[in-house]
């Protein structure tokens, strides 16, 4: 059964109306994204694998858990840039890959100019990240991408997603489960997602 996960806490849709929200600048955009990043992650981890370890408290020797494996966060860029540190401030230990892939603004087909991963990615646990899920073009490649690399554990982050996207996920990479933030009605003839929140590298980078 392929796991589509909605994480409407309402701290986080409190902060997805304000980078939603079109009079909202580059630094209070960037810093919300950061934020919501952060309070997903408890979700996105819920079920990591952990292991005994031998460790004395002030009091007694104990058995605590800790992660099992290595986490990687992979970000599409650009935009996927701006949930980094947002889930890096709660995995401090996660290393970072890097995807680069832009949508060509007619075909809305991803081109990837750039793919660089720890040593050892195949064995981790990644997660994928990138705000918008629109065609699902840019996801689906990333994750073809990573499948490349040997990656079996893989999970899809965004912040907002549409029908289109998810069931073109689902059906290109039904084992990659899928955590959004928000789903919304559709996706526009331009490809934006409807009510969305615009183009979200220019927003986080100030660009436009
Ligand atoms: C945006 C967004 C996603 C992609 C989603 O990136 O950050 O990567 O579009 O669209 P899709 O699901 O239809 O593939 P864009 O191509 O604008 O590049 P950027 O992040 O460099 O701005
Ligand atoms: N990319 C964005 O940045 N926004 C959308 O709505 C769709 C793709």
């Amino acid at each position: 059964m392929h796991k589509v996960v909605i994480l409407d806490h309402p701290l986080i849709q409190h902060k997805m109306a304000k980078i939603r929200d079109k009079n909202t600048g580059t630094k209070d955009f960037r810093e919300s994204v950061s934020e919501i990043s952060g309070l997903i992650t408890y979700e996105i981890t819920r079920d990591l694998e952990t292991v005994p370890k031998e460790i004395e408290t002030p009091i007694t020797p104990m058995i605590a858990n800790v992660l099992k494996r290595q986490v990687v966060i992979v970000p599409i860029l650009r935009a996927g840039l701006g949930m980094v540190e947002g889930i890096q401030t709660i995995i401090p230990t996660a290393k970072i890959g890097h995807i680069g892939l832009y949508r060509d603004e007619e075909t809305l087909e991803p081109k990837v100019y750039y793919a660089k991963f720890p040593e050892g990615v195949e064995n981790s646990v990644v997660i994928l990240v990138d705000p918008m899920l629109a065609t699902a073009g840019s996801a689906s490649k990333a994750i073809d991408i990573l499948k490349e690399s040997k990656v079996k554990d893989i999970r899809y982050v965004g912040l907002v997603g549409c029908p289109e996207g998810v069931a073109r996920l689902k059906k290109d990479h039904p084992d990659v489960p899928i955590y959004l933030a928000a789903l919304d009605s559709h996706l526009n003839e331009q490809g934006y997602i409807v009510p969305g929140l615009g183009d979200c590298g220019d927003r986080l980078f100030g660009t436009k």
